[in-house]
């Protein structure tokens, strides 16, 4: 496709959403959030009572989302949960369902759908690898555990959810484990991915640096 698209994968709470928010901002371009899409699979998974071991249960709740992407509206048949998908238990579910190659088989089709002129900006963790391997630029944003811990820790308390810092060191290990050494779709750098590492970056800073790649290229 001509439709150039910046993806931006990395571990959990590295700033990706934020990052590619702003990049899309700065750039006019949509915005594609891939994790929303395991996390909406995994509330369908639960709230429909469906066992989560059952891999091709899980996968055929995936393929039959009914979802709709408005701003920051999320709706899952016809109800906004985008407050309730980024809770913890829900991001853990998430986690364990994408872990099945037929469920994210399931999802390929509709991310590919965000390709729109004049560009897309899309984060997740398989966006350089699998998704859209033929993007441009492609960003692999790292941060600490530690600093991730700290940024989640704030946003839920923010939130008015209540979080513990231990907790969700402990969460993020496990979390980070699972996303690294899946069978399917791995975490890791595409190959001729940019590393940028925001554990001591600002927000602003992290966004130039992304901006500066796409700018050079
Ligand atoms: O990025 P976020 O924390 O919202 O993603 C929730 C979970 O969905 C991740 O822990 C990961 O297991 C899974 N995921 C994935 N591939 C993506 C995006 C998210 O496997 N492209």
């Amino acid at each position: 496709s001509m439709i150039p698209v910046i993806t931006i994968d990395g571990p959990t709470a590295s700033g990706k959403g934020t990052i590619a928010h702003r990049v899309g901002q700065a750039l006019g371009w949509s915005v594609l959030d891939s994790g929303a899409l395991y996390r909406l699979t995994a509330l369908a998974v639960r709230d429909g009572g469906i066992d989560p071991a059952d891999e091709l249960a899980v996968a055929s709740i995936a393929g039959r989302l009914d979802v709709c992407f408005d701003g920051g509206r999320i709706w899952l048949a016809g109800r906004d949960v985008a407050a309730q998908i980024r809770e913890e238990p829900i991001g853990n579910l998430a986690s364990q369902v994408a872990a099945y190659g037929p469920v994210r088989q399931a999802l390929l089709a509709r991310q590919r759908a965000f390709r729109r002129a004049p560009g897309l900006v899309a984060d997740g963790r398989d966006m350089g690898t699998v998704v859209f391997p033929d993007a441009p630029l492609k960003i692999f944003l790292v941060a600490s555990v530690q600093a991730r811990a700290e940024r989640r820790c704030k946003q839920l308390k923010e939130k008015g959810f209540s979080a513990n810092l231990a907790g969700l060191l402990q969460d993020m290990r496990a979390r980070d484990e699972r996303d690294r050494s899946r069978i399917h779709a791995p975490l890791s750098a595409a190959p001729g991915a940019k590393t940028i590492d925001s554990s001591n970056l600002t927000i602003d800073a992290t966004v130039d640096a992304v901006l500066d790649y796409w700018s050079r290229l």
